[in-house]
């Protein structure tokens, strides 16, 4: 051998039991164990590239811990499965002993300057964030909710008989990830709303890819360019937005987010960037919900029947003077969720299922949890929710089978009111905030399209696509490839009724 490769491996094999030593020397033994230590502080990098949003869960199966420890360079996580644990993490005792962690992940992929994450850390502190405290005030419950509700559901209303015309071929993703864009944008930035522009909605797109780099590249501004050049687009389309004063026509959270950084001494510049957070919260999972939902229905004859059934009895016809055909039936959208119960308990299993939310905290100080486990300053607590939606003791053998009648039963649905069973939107203070404004216009949505139209696989079946490809951050993982689809309006034979669609009582009241 020549000699300098006996030295280079020499080096590397030194260098690889120095961080052996100083692994398990930093560990200590009444930690959560450490699963693998092939290659010392980069298992779980590897393993993340590698295995994506499916690395967790295949640790969950593999080893089958309560709790293990997963180290990085400078960083420790502690990865939580067991039921128990997360109940005690998540009690009030422990409040202040783990706190969510969200405005750095905000922070970090919105590209704010130093100067302006200091400003915002300042503000808000170990308070959590601005934009959780203000979507709570304006989409948590009450008229707020009711008017920017409203106002999507009138976009989507308007737009899908223009983009899901007859014979229309497709992406079903496509197709509903932009209208639910359109409609979601619209309803809260208002008339000057940016993603009207194709440009900045198909730049948003291309930065999506871009997050994960900003969170586990070395180099995110070589290995996601491209993404970050998109990036720029969409906050230059929002800083043109503020300065040509488009959010003092828009949902008034806007404005007063706006005004809250402003006030906290953020550049108009900066402000911007911060759009970049509510719109991620806004389009990331919605789409995605929505098409594995109408996968599943559509995908499933007698579920289909059975939501057209249930919508048809909760539309109401319109009276008219003359007996002109066909009639309009007026669908009350708003009273979905409470006398639909095919279609929610679908929503509801989807979520179950699919998703792949992971809260995350951060440990204020050393502490012992469930009286076995330290826990160190500064660690990360991660929780992922797919953990408790596919354990068997809550869901029983069925757990990791999809099965729409799950939430048809008492029994189920009772687990959904509690966070150790059921967490789709994370729990505790950052549980978000926006989820009945998304879910009320993801169903909206959903039933626009299972009453107008077939809809039907251009490959002849309907087969499930795998989910190898999504990414870690995402909360619900986006299909490895699109479902192309043909869509056909219902036939007048078939259904002899033009459909309206409102949100509101009052929009439908003197219909019978
Ligand atoms: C600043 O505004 C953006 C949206 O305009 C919002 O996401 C963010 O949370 C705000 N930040 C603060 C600290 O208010
Ligand atoms: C769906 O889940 C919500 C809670 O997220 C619950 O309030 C509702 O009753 C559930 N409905 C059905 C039919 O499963």
């Amino acid at each position: 051998m020549h000699p300098s490769l006996v030295v280079g491996f020499a080096v590397a094999i030194i260098a690889y039991l120095a961080l052996q030593f100083l692994l398990h020397g930093t560990q200590s033994k009444r930690e959560p164990c450490i699963l693998e230590t092939t290659v010392p502080f980069f298992d779980s990098a590897i393993g993340i590239l590698r295995h994506r949003a499916n690395y967790l869960s295949n640790l969950r199966s593999k080893y089958r811990m309560s709790i293990y420890t997963l180290r990085m360079p400078f960083q420790r996580l502690y990865v939580v499965h067991a039921p128990n644990l997360i109940q005690t993490i998540q009690s009030k005792a422990n409040a202040a002993t783990f706190i969510p962690n969200l405005l750095d992940f905000g922070m970090l992929f919105s590209g704010l300057n130093e100067q302006s994450q200091r400003t915002l850390r300042d503000a808000f502190g170990v308070q959590g964030n601005g934009f959780t405290m203000s979507v709570h005030k304006y989409l948590l419950s009450g008229p707020s909710l009711k008017a920017a509700t409203r106002a999507a559901v009138d976009r989507l209303s308007a737009s899908v008989p223009n983009h899901f015309e007859d014979d229309r071929q497709g992406g079903l993703l496509e197709l509903v990830r932009h209208e639910l864009t359109l409609a979601l944008t619209g309803a809260i930035y208002g008339p000057e709303n940016p993603y009207d522009d194709p440009d900045v909605e198909a730049s948003w797109r291309d930065f999506l890819p871009g997050i994960s780099h900003l969170l586990y590249s070395p180099c995110p501004s070589v290995t996601a360019r491209k993404a970050l050049n998109a990036r720029t687009r969409v906050i230059h389309a929002f800083r043109k937005y503020f300065q040509t004063g488009g959010h003092l026509q828009a949902f008034p959270m806007i404005a007063e987010m706006y005004e809250t950084n402003k006030s906290h001494g953020l550049a108009l510049d900066e402000a911007a960037k911060m759009e970049m957070a509510t719109s991620l919260a806004m389009l990331s999972s919605g789409a995605v919900t929505t098409f594995w939902l109408l996968f599943h229905i559509l995908s499933d004859p007698d579920v289909m029947m059975a939501t057209r059934e249930e919508l048809h009895a909760v539309a109401k016809l319109e009276s008219t003077s003359d007996n002109s055909v066909p009639r309009t039936k007026v669908l009350d959208l708003s009273g979905i969720k409470g006398k639909c119960p095919t279609l929610v308990a679908m929503l509801n299993e989807t979520l179950r299922y699919h998703s792949t939310v992971i809260n995350i905290k951060q440990v204020q100080h050393d502490t012992t949890l469930g009286d076995q486990y330290l826990l160190k300053k500064n660690g990360i607590v991660m929780i992922p929710g797919e953990s408790v939606h596919h354990n068997v003791d809550i869901w029983g053998p069925s757990a990791d089978t999809f099965d729409h009648h799950r939430f048809l039963s008492p029994d189920s649905k009772k687990k959904l009111s509690t966070t150790s069973a059921f967490r789709p939107f994370g729990a505790g203070a950052t549980m978000c905030p926006g989820r009945h404004f998304s879910t009320s216009v993801i169903l909206s949505l959903v039933a626009m399209v299972v009453l107008q139209y077939e809809v039907l696989p251009l490959q002849g079946q309907w087969i499930a696509p795998t989910k190898r490809n999504a990414d870690l951050w995402n909360a619900m993982p986006k299909p490895d490839w699109d479902i192309d689809v043909r869509l056909s309006k219902m036939r007048v034979e078939e259904n002899p009724v033009e459909w309206r669609f409102a949100w509101g009582e009052d929009a439908v009241k003197n219909l019978f």
